[in-house]
């Protein structure tokens, strides 16, 4: 059974994006939920049919650097990086070009924007097939679990919104954010690209946005992703409690996931969702989480976890 969709169902995606609907794809971090960011009755849509709150602005996804150069400007190390790393998890926040067309509510009124390429077969059909930029955060309702299969997305949302199915995603984390200030690189957001990663292949250590910072990314509210359970982080279970492990299998008898019995960090962020999903799915009433390494990739896990568990209003 082939998973991709057709051209047909590309074709027809797109033609719904450019009538101002909302399309669900598939990129290699999660699902997105998709809007013709140039439209800001279509954007407007998105910050609605999530619960979003108004003041966070949305990442723009392109086809090509092309198409980005035309709703920003890249200074040369901005270039760099997109020329380096995309397609692929890195998001990168630009200063807008003069006549840049993006619907104000799609950058929340900011003279910048986050923009990345997705390395994903569909979403980059879907993007060449409308020829537009479209906004996507991830597909859920706001301060739900992430998406990582179209059946999540379409639960979601009652199956209000299409999905292109584009099977699981093979990271499982949302993308890396980075700012550019000068000859320094500012990660804003931890995701599936390791920030070592970006260091080595520039050769210089990449900063971490400080608190109240000049650049900051708006959206990183404390509590976001949210379970119905409450988590326990950094420890070991206790009867009662479903358990959500990483490594090699230990003796307990409650409900568990692990997330990698090898503790491999990339096989961990893959699962990371899925199985946070499917722990509040048992009706536990607490999630306790075994300790995960904080280098790599185990950051942005780490930061997802942070959230989970943050106190909700
Ligand atoms: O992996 C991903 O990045 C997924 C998939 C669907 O591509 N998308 C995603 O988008 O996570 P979203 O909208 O959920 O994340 C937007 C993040 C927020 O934290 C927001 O504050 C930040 O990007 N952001 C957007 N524009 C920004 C800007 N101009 N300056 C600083 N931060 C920005
Ligand atoms: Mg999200």
């Amino acid at each position: 059974m082939s998973i991709f969709p057709d051209d047909q169902a590309i074709a027809e995606a797109a033609a719904s994006l450019c009538a101002g609907k909302l399309v669900a794809f598939p990129t290699e971090t999660v699902y997105g939920l998709g809007a013709d960011a140039t439209n800001p009755d279509a954007v407007l849509s998105i910050y609605e049919t999530k619960g979003r709150p108004r003041f966070n602005p949305l990442i723009a996804h392109v086809a090509d650097l092309e198409m980005a150069e035309k709703l920003a400007v890249f200074s040369p190390l901005a270039k760099k990086l997109a020329e380096k790393f995309w397609p692929g998890p890195l998001s990168i926040v630009v200063p807008l070009r003069p006549g840049h067309g993006l619907a104000d509510v799609a950058t929340a009124g900011l003279d910048t924007v986050a923009l990345r390429m997705p390395d994903h077969p569909v979403a980059l059909a879907l993007l060449r097939a409308t020829g537009r930029p479209l906004s996507a955060p991830s597909a859920n309702p706001s301060g739900k679990l992430s998406p990582t299969t179209a059946e999540q997305v379409r639960r979601g949302f009652s199956g209000k919104v299409p999905v292109l199915d584009g099977g699981a995603c093979k990271a499982g984390v949302e993308s890396t954010i980075v700012a550019v200030d000068g000859e320094t690189i500012i990660q804003l957001r931890a995701g599936a690209l390791a920030r070592e990663d970006i260091e080595k292949a520039f050769g210089r250590k990449v900063a971490r946005a400080a608190k109240g910072a000049k650049i900051s990314a708006p959206g990183m509210l404390l509590s976001h992703y949210a379970p119905n359970a409450s988590m326990r982080l950094d420890t070991a279970p206790q009867p009662g409690e479903a358990f959500l492990a990483f490594g090699p299998a230990s003796a307990f008898s409650g409900e568990t996931r692990n997330l990698s019995p090898s503790a491999d960090l990339h096989e961990a962020a893959r699962n990371l969702f899925s199985m946070l999903h499917e722990l509040d799915a048992t009706g536990a009433e607490t999630i306790a989480v075994a300790p995960i390494p904080h280098e790599g990739l185990g950051e942005a896990i780490n930061d997802r976890l942070q959230r989970a568990a943050a106190p909700r209003d």
